[in-house]
């Protein structure tokens, strides 16, 4: 017989691991399933369901329903944070670059460093990070300006127990009623706050420390902050970041689309189709500039901010 190639060996050593690995998954969560609808099914935990069925209560006066402001923020958010992971995701990649960026080192901002040279895939991720990063201070600003953030910040000690009944019922397969429109489960309450209060937060300061021409800059916290810190905190924040969302968009679908998509793309609580219409709309817009920034008009637009050399292929 033939010995396989080293490309095929490694093709097939790439994937070969989700032979067992999906079957473990799968194994696993009927297990889950099966011990949650036990415990949910004893006395003592149909009681503690029936104390904490899940959602705490807000503050008196909380807001009700989605402002206009915050369905656009989410969606400027999703938007940029796609270009934010296929970037990073590249980046991770460490293939060499096809073109290169350099500050234009002329006019009015003339410095005594020399300009750091990156790659274009960096340059990308950083222009998307600073559209993401303004869209998330105004985000910041206009929650607690408006009184939004109690509904994504816990307030109260029972938001634990309600969560991990929350839990149960989802790992029981009866799932919490959704009633995002005034009051999110408990669940959803503690995983958005700690998207938009610790992941953001840490993909800023570690993303803000790994960034090239800042190096020299941050040298002095090298003992306590290093850029392989940086890296080993950055990495596992996107990681966050792709789970929650295939968790989020999955969940959204699953308990009531119609109704949700309603919540958040047309700040409406009914069963008509509208936000399910703009929620595609999104979804096109998307999908068109997925593919409308090829490696080309990256370049175009990175050449308008400085210099771009692409690389000879090959
Ligand atoms: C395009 C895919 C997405 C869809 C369809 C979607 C849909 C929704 C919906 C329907 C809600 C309201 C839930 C309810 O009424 O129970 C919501 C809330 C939320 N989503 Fe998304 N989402 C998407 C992407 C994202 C992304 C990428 C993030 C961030 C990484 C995100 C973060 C949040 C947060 C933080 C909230 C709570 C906002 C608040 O009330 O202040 N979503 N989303
Ligand atoms: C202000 C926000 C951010 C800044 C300033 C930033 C900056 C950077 C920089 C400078 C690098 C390193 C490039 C290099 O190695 O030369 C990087 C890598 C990366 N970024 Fe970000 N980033 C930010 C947010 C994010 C977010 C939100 C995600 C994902 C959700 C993300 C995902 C990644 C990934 C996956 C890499 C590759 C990491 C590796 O090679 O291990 N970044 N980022």
């Amino acid at each position: 017989m033939q010995e396989p190639t080293r490309g095929a060996r490694s093709r097939r050593s790439r994937w070969f691991p989700l032979v067992w690995v999906i079957p473990s998954v799968l194994v696993l969560l009927v297990v889950i399933v099966l011990a949650a609808r036990a415990l949910v099914a004893t006395p003592a935990l149909r009681s503690f369901l029936a104390d904490y069925p899940g959602q705490s209560a807000l503050p008196a006066g909380a807001p009700v329903g989605f402002p206009a402001w915050l369905e656009w923020q989410h969606f400027f958010n999703g938007f940029f944070l796609l270009f934010i992971l296929r970037s990073g995701w590249i980046i991770r990649g460490k293939k060499r670059p096809t073109a290169f960026w350099v500050r234009r080192n002329e006019g009015r901002f003339v410095t005594r460093t020399p300009p750091v040279r990156i790659g274009i895939q960096v340059w990308l991720h950083l222009a998307t990070d600073a559209l993401w990063v303004l869209n998330g201070i105004a985000f910041y600003v206009l929650l607690f300006a408006t009184g939004q953030w109690v509904r994504i910040v816990p307030t109260r000690w029972d938001v634990i127990p309600n969560a991990i009944s929350a839990g149960l019922q989802y790992a029981s397969l009866d799932w919490p009623t959704a009633s995002g429109w005034t009051n999110y489960n408990a669940l959803q309450v503690i995983t958005y706050f700690i998207t938009v209060f610790v992941a953001a937060p840490l993909a800023v300061i570690t993303g803000i420390r790994l960034i090239p021409g800042l190096a020299l800059r941050f040298a002095p916290l090298d003992p306590v902050f290093s850029a392989r810190v940086a890296r080993a905190i950055h990495y596992p924040v996107m990681i966050w970041f792709a789970g929650f969302i295939v968790v989020h968009v999955t969940l959204v679908l699953a308990t009531g689309a119609v109704h949700n998509l309603n919540h958040m793309y047309a700040g409406r609580d009914d069963g008509s189709l509208l936000g399910f219409a703009i929620f595609a709309a999104s979804v096109v817009v998307m999908v068109v500039a997925w593919f409308a920034l090829r490696p080309a008009v990256v370049t175009a637009i990175a050449g308008r901010t400085g210099s771009v050399r692409t690389m000879p292929r090959g």
